[in-house]
């Protein structure tokens, strides 16, 4: 006598598993598809979120987004700085895939400091080992002591301004502060002043504007000049 799954001792002659949802092969069969159609789920998830969050990366090197010239008098100014934070003004060149490129003012802040005092101020910038936890690369003017600083308060995106007899940043919508390196010292803001890329190019200073989430610890990148 032919036995079914369960061992009831009928017999099923002619019947599959589909036919007797109950029977162990059953239920093992549907705890398979479901796994499997999570994993494949999972796998296309990954596949979309790779591009994603690479598109989100700025790459300076390739073109993807292009430096804007910092203004000669403000780099030199900051050149010969000593302590003090200088505005440095430039134009800020945005195109929109859909509509004509446009310009408009901006500056970023720029301090000039030792890379050694500047990693011992910035933890949120430099982790402890050693690599960088910022969205692109540290570069030659970086390690030759001069950061500039999207002026933007990372709390909710009020312009902040320098007080320059305290040597220290000061954001007058909630009275967020930042000290000379940018470290955040007071107020409601969850992270420092935020860098940008600065690079060098025959003497000449050139920045990257990324614009970065706000209120996050985290530095998530929400858009950049291309
Ligand atoms: S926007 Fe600067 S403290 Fe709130």
């Amino acid at each position: 006598m032919a036995h079914d799954a369960t061992g009831s001792g009928h017999a099923h002659f002619g019947t599959s598993a589909y036919d007797l949802p109950q029977t162990a092969d059953e239920i093992t069969r549907r705890t398979f598809m479901a796994k499997a159609t999570v994993a494949i789920g999972g796998l296309i998830g990954l596949g979309l979120a790779i591009p994603i969050v690479g598109s989100l990366i700025p790459d300076t090197s390739s073109g993807g987004a292009k430096p804007s010239p910092l203004d000669a008098a403000g780099w030199k100014e900051l050149q010969a700085a000593t302590d003090k934070a200088v505005q440095i003004s430039f134009t800020l060149k945005n195109k929109d895939a859909y509509l004509p490129e446009e310009s408009s003012p901006a500056s970023v802040w720029g301090i000039k400091t030792s890379l050694e005092r500047f990693k011992a101020a910035r933890p949120d910038i430099f982790l402890a080992d050693g690599k960088l936890n910022l969205p692109f690369p540290y570069s030659q003017a970086n390690v030759m002591g001069f950061t500039v600083f999207s002026p933007i308060c990372p709390h909710l995106g009020c312009r902040y301004n320098y007080d320059a007899a305290n040597n220290k940043f000061a954001c007058p919508c909630h009275g967020s502060q930042f000290d000379y390196e940018g470290k955040h010292i007071a107020g409601p803001a969850a992270r420092g002043l935020d860098p940008l890329p600065l690079n060098i190019k025959d003497g000449d200073a050139e920045v990257t504007w990324i614009r970065y989430r706000s209120t996050i610890p985290d530095r998530l990148v929400v858009s950049y000049t291309s």
